[in-house]
Order: structure tokens, then C-alpha cells, then sequence
């Protein structure tokens, strides 16, 4: 029997490990991890992670070739293949803070596959990690020369949270990048008879392992950039009158462009796609690539733009200030079908509005209070840094912040709305019910552009929904981006 072992059961290590459970029923996969409250929960009945189909998976395959250990060292000792899916955050202080990769974790753990390791084994990256990094692990894990045979590859994993159990099941591709040595291509096959078991063969690709590292940065770096173009072109749709999804829809159609990721919104969230392109950006930087590094920096820089553009579009259209004023925010995750805060757009939004001294009452159904509070007190770029890592962070106790279950509830006596998660269940809501409910003028601030803009006007509210025509009562104030 082959055995896997994955180290980190975090969005990727879980999810990717039990669906090769349960495809690969003749490979037993152990996915094992420092945090005992992580594998205690990936035991138990409630999932650290909210992850739609998840569950199923899970218990389909859990104690028959599935299995959640805190026991690092023995389950990566027996393994054939060991999965590396810790995370890689962005460095926080030192040489290249606020852009590179930290690597301690993968480091560490390249470490202790070295130390404990009596067999020959395949150690794969599934982490998203800098091109070159394979270099640094084969030294690492080399270091002490006991003999054992190491190949490295690079395996990087493009599941999107909220659609990661369709996206394993059905991947666009699964990349494989490994030393062009007979030994390397025998590691390449021996991961490739894993994924065949369920990938149709022509989408397992198989490159050079700098070809499959860059490729996961780049690949992260095209999406981000086409939600950076369209919310780029979200606000020249708000200064000329045009409508954002009329001109998506409309460029979409061209075969060459395609149709899918062209959501306009309050800007893109989530743990990959500004780590991943910061540290693409300091790559080119490091190898003397001036122009490339600051082309990709934009990506970022119109994200921030259009969250701040937000903030302000919000204040100014409340005659200039939102103090004492009760906002309420609708929703809180980076996108629906995931409880994932990390990088949510809500965060900036929601520290903008505090900043002009807003009331918020926040409901997200999937997200805690513990966590909400946690996120809006975490200086930038920590979130990546697991808490049972570091001291623990500080919670925002702030009186401003009140965290309820209900969206009707949030909203009751506010002024005004801004929906900040596309969940469906948002779409469906009484909206006249709300109305009812609120200070008034009643404002709705849609960044997800999910609500139905006429309707709503209809009701009586004033409504801003990014890159739509302007409410003649926004526009007639003074510009805000
Ligand atoms: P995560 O934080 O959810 O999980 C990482 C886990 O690794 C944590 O539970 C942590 O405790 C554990 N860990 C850290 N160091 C360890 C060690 N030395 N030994 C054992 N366990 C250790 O992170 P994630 O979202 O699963 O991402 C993991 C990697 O995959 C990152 O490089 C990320 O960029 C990449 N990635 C993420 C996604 C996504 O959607 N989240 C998609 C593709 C790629
Ligand atoms: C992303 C990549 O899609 C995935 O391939 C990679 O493995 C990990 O990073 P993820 O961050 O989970 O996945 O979600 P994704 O669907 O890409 O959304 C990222 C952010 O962009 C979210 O905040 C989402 O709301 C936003 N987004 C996405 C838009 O604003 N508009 C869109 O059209 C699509």
C-alpha cells in the first residue's frame, strides 16, 4: 500500500487529501499538523473549515484510508510521498517585509521530513512557494547526507475556496514540475498514477519544477489582474454613466477575453491572491526586473484603491460622515460558501468606516464573532501567521462593533447597508421589510452588485452599486474617488 502523509490540514491540505482518499481507496493518506485543536476538529463531527461537499468526502473516507494525527514525525516517517501544505505568508519584518515569502514553516518542516526520514521518499510542494524554492528544500533535506534518496516537485494546487470539492474533483489541470533526472521522471509518473486515478490523463501536466512553481504564482497573478482591470473600469463606469456588467457581459462575449471572473466588486479578498503577487513582485525585483515588479504591483494598488473608493463613496454620500451613525455590514467572508476571512476586503472597509468613528453591526452566517473581532484588531499582513504560532492577538472590544445572527436585525435602525459578501441568501431579502426598518434616507452600499438597483430605488432607498449609474443623489455630490 502507498502511503501519503500531508503536512498542514489547513483550506488546501484537507480538502486536497480527502479527495485522494477517497478516489485512491488502495492509498492510505495521513494529513497531520502542529495544531492539535485543528486535527481534533478535522476529527470530530464539526469541520475546522466550512467548505460546501466537504463533509461527505470526509466521512466517506475517514478511518478507512483517511486519518487527522498530531503525530508529525511518525506519519511523515512511514510515508512514500509527504505533501507539503503548510502555510507561506508574507514576512512580516527582516529582509523583503510586506513583500516575500516567509518560509519558516515550510522550512521547519523541511527540516523534520530530513530528520526523521529513514526511506527513500517524494516530498512535494503544495504550497503556493517562490520559483526556486525546490533548490533550498533539496539542500535542506540533503544536508545530512544518511544516504536516502529525496526528489522534490513541485505540485501546486489551484482550488478556489467555496468550489474547492468540484474544483479537486474536476480541475481544470494538476500540474506536476520535477527534475528532468530518471529519477525525477519516476517521482513525476509515481505522483501522476495518483491523480490518474480520477484526472483524465491529458489534463495532468508535466513540466520543469521552476515551470510548475511560477506557473501557480502566475497563473494567481492573471486572476487578480483581471479583477483589478474590470474594477478599474468600474470606476470610469461611474464617472461616464456607463454600467460595469453591461460592458463586462459585453467584452466577455469575445472568445479571446471569456466570460468568467469579470465580476466587478469592492476588491478581490483571500489568503493567495495579494501574498502571491507580492511575492511575485519581489522576485522580479530580486532578479533586476524594475518594470515587471511595478507592473504587477498595480494589481495590488488598484485593489486598494477600490476599497478605499468604497470607504469614501459610503462617507461622502452621508453628508460627509458616518460618525455615530449605525451601518449595517452584510456579510464579512472574502466570497460566499466560505466562513475565510482572511484578506477580506471587509476588514479595510470596516476599519475605513470605523476610522470616520461608524457604529457597525455585522452579520456574516458563516463567520464568528471571536473571528470578526480578531480580524478588524490584526495588524496587516499577521493574519497568515496561525495563532497557535505567535502570542495571542489582540480582539477588537470596541463598542463600535456589535456582531449579530440576522441580517434584519443588523439592519434595524441603520442608516444605511453595505453588503460586502455576495451570499445568496442576500439576494433574497425583504427589502421593503428592511426599509421599514431604517433611518432614512435609507442608503445601500452594494459591493458585490447583487441587488436588484431599480427595486430597491423603488422602495425609497438610495442606492450606490459599484461601477452602476451613479443615484442622482450620489452623483450630485461631491466626487468621492
Ligand atoms: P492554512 O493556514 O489553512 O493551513 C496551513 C496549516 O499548516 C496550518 O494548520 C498550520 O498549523 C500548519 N503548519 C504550519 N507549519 C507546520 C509544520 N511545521 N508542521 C505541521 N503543520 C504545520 O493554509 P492553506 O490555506 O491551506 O494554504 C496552504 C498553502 O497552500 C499556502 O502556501 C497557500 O498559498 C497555498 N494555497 C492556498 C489556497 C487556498 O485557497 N487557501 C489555494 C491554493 C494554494
Ligand atoms: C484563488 C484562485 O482562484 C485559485 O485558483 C487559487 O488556488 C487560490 O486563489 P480563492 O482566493 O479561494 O482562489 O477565490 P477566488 O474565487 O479566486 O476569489 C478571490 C477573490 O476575488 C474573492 O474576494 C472574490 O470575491 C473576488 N472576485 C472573484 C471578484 O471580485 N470578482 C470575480 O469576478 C471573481
Amino acid at each position: 500500500m502507498v502511503k501519503i502523509c500531508c503536512i498542514g490540514a489547513g483550506y488546501v491540505g484537507g480538502p486536497t487529501m480527502a479527495v485522494i482518499a477517497l478516489k485512491c481507496p488502495e492509498i492510505e493518506v495521513a494529513v497531520v499538523d502542529i495544531s492539535l485543536q485543528r486535527i481534533a476538529q478535522w476529527n470530530s463531527e464539526s469541520l475546522p473549515i466550512f467548505e460546501p461537499g466537504l463533509d461527505e468526502v470526509v466521512k466517506a473516507c475517514r478511518g478507512r484510508n483517511l486519518f487527522f494525527s498530531s503525530d508529525v514525525e511518525k506519519h511523515v516517517a512511514e510515508a512514500d510521498i509527504v505533501f507539503v501544505s503548510v502555510n507561506t505568508p508574507t514576512k512580516t519584518r527582516g529582509l523583503g517585509a510586506g513583500k516575500a515569502a516567509d518560509l519558516t514553516y515550510w522550512e521547519s518542516a523541511a527540516r523534520m521530513i530530513a530528520d526523521v526520514s529513514r526511506s527513500d521518499k517524494i516530498v512535494v510542494e503544495k504550497s503556493t512557494v517562490p520559483v526556486k524554492t525546490a533548490e533550498a528544500i533539496e539542500k535542506i533535506l540533503t544536508h545530512n547526507n544518511k544516504g536516502i534518496n529525496f526528489q522534490i516537485l513541485s505540485n501546486p494546487e489551484f482550488l478556489a475556496e467555496g468550489t474547492a470539492i468540484d474544483d479537486l474533483f474536476k480541475p481544470d489541470r494538476v500540474l506536476i514540475g520535477g527534475r528532468e533526472t530518471p529519477d525525477g521522471q519516476r517521482a513525476v509518473a509515481s505522483l501522476k498514477a495518483v491523480y490518474a486515478h480520477w484526472v483524465p490523463e491529458d489534463r495532468i501536466l508535466t513540466t520543469n519544477l521552476w515551470s510548475a512553481e511560477l506557473s501557480k504564482l502566475a497563473a494567481n497573478a492573471f486572476l487578480a489582474q483581471r479583477i483589478s482591470s474590470v474594477n478599474a473600469m468600474s470606476a470610469l463606469c461611474e464617472a461616464t454613466g456607463a454600467d460595469v456588467s453591461e460592458v463586462a457581459f459585453a467584452i466577455g462575449k469575445d472568445s479571446r477575453i471569456g466570460p468568467r471572473f469579470l465580476n466587478s466588486s469592492v476588491g478581490f479578498g483571500g489568503s493567495c491572491f495579494q501574498k502571491d503577487i507580492l511575492n511575485l513582485v519581489y522576485i522580479c525585483e530580486c532578479n533586476g526586473l524594475a518594470e515587471v515588479a511595478s507592473y504587477w504591483k498595480q494589481v495590488v494598488h488598484i485593489n486598494d484603491y477600490q476599497k478605499n473608493r468604497f470607504v469614501k463613496r459610503v462617507v461622502s454620500s452621508m453628508f460627509n460622515t458616518v460618525s455615530g451613525k449605525k451601518i449595517a455590514v452584510l456579510g464579512f467572508a472574502f466570497k460566499k460558501d466560505t466562513g475565510d476571512t482572511r484578506e477580506t476586503p471587509a476588514i479595510d472597509v470596516c476599519n475605513g468606516l470605523l476610522g470616520d468613528k461608524a457604529l457597525l453591526s455585522i452579520y456574516d452566517p458563516q463567520v464568528s464573532e471571536e473571528q470578526i473581532r480578531r480580524d478588524l484588531a490584526m495588524n496587516k499582513f499577521d493574519w497568515d501567521h496561525p495563532q497557535h504560532l505567535q502570542p495571542l492577538s489582540p480582539t477588537a472590544s470596541s463598542n463600535s462593533v456589535r456582531v449579530v445572527w440576522d441580517a434584519y436585525e443588523a439592519t434595524k435602525d441603520a442608516h444605511g447597508i453595505c453588503i460586502l459578501t455576495e451570499w445568496d441568501e442576500f439576494r433574497k431579502l425583504d427589502f421593503r421589510k428592511i426599509y421599514a426598518a431604517m433611518q432614512k434616507p435609507a442608503f445601500v452600499f452594494d459591493g458585490r452588485n447583487i441587488v436588484n438597483v431599480d427595486e430597491l430605488r423603488d422602495i425609497g432607498f438610495i442606492v450606490y452599486s459599484i461601477g452602476k449609474p451613479l443615484d442622482p443623489w450620489v452623483k450630485d455630490l461631491p466626487a468621492s474617488s
